[in-house]
């Protein structure tokens, strides 16, 4: 039996960040599988880390990706210890103005990618287990000009904390990540269309070494949600507070 730990989105940011940590901190594991489509830098990360690796390159939007995941779990005899869904990506501006690829695509990767691979997973997983999706802070309210983003971050939230529930008996458990901007490149792939992130965003940056730190501490300590800045806690409680009308009416007068 070989204990594994599967990351999407290795190649970049959170997920890359991951990997790193998952390296450092996780003996027990025997091998990190790290999944993403620019072979070159999974080879250049698998360079760098301790751990035997698996490397899995592939478009997740393609199902023949996460289907190759399920034959390798098969053939290897594998144990998921951790699953880190990381893989997912935003594109700022008006739904109807925004191609229509990148918003369905949204959805294909962020949503049906991330259930996939999350159910395909499931069965080679035992009491101890972990899963660690990547949500957004996005998740707590409709935004204006990241209309498909913010809502496959809530089905991602929301998934993840019935998931948690359900899975509890068997000792998986699943935790949500929900932090605000982080510094990745995930803003190059946002912005793309000429479309800029709030000034005020950018002033609540982190980085994904503090997202991915609290993620698995509070992964360990099961925990079905992890919020890594204090803004963010505050920004949810008042998400939870205000109505949701008015805190989308004033995002929206700060974005024109
Ligand atoms: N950065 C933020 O402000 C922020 C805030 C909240 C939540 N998040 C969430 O955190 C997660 C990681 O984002 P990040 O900030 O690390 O962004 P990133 O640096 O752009 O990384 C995105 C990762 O997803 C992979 N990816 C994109 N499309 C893919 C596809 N079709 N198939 C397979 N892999 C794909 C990319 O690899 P390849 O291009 O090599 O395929 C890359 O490794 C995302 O789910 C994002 O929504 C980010």
């Amino acid at each position: 039996m070989k204990y594994i730990a599967i990351i999407t989105g290795a190649s970049s940011g959170i997920g890359l960040e991951f990997a790193y940590a998952i390296d450092q901190c996780m003996a027990s594991i025997d091998e990190i599988w790290l999944v993403a489509r620019r072979k070159e830098r999974l080879e250049d990360l698998a360079g760098k880390l301790t751990h035997n690796t698996k490397i899995i390159c592939g478009d997740l939007s393609n199902r023949n990706t996460t289907n190759r995941i399920q034959a390798n779990l098969k053939s290897d005899k594998c144990r998921v210890r951790f699953l880190v869904n990381a893989a997912g990506y935003g594109i700022l501006g008006d739904f109807d103005k925004c191609d229509r690829k990148d918003e369905t695509g949204m959805c294909d990767l962020n949503v049906r990618a991330l259930t996939d691979l999350t159910y395909v997973c499931i069965p080679f997983m035992s009491k101890g287990s972990r899963i660690i999706n990547l949500a957004s802070s996005a998740a707590f309210v409709p935004q204006l000009g990241f209309s498909v983003y913010a809502a496959t971050k809530s089905y991602v939230l929301s998934f993840s904390r019935s998931l948690n529930m359900e899975l509890n008996k068997k000792g998986i458990y699943v935790t949500a990540v929900c932090p605000g901007p982080v510094k990745t490149e995930f803003f190059d792939v946002a912005e793309k269309n000429g479309n800029k992130t709030m000034s005020l965003k950018k002033f609540a940056m982190t980085t994904p070494d503090v997202v991915v730190k609290t993620a698995l501490n509070d992964s360990f300590r099961k925990k079905e949600i992890s919020i890594p800045t204090f803004t963010m806690r505050a920004f949810r409680v008042m998400c939870k507070i205000l109505p949701h009308n008015v805190i989308m009416k004033v995002t929206s007068m700060l974005y024109r």
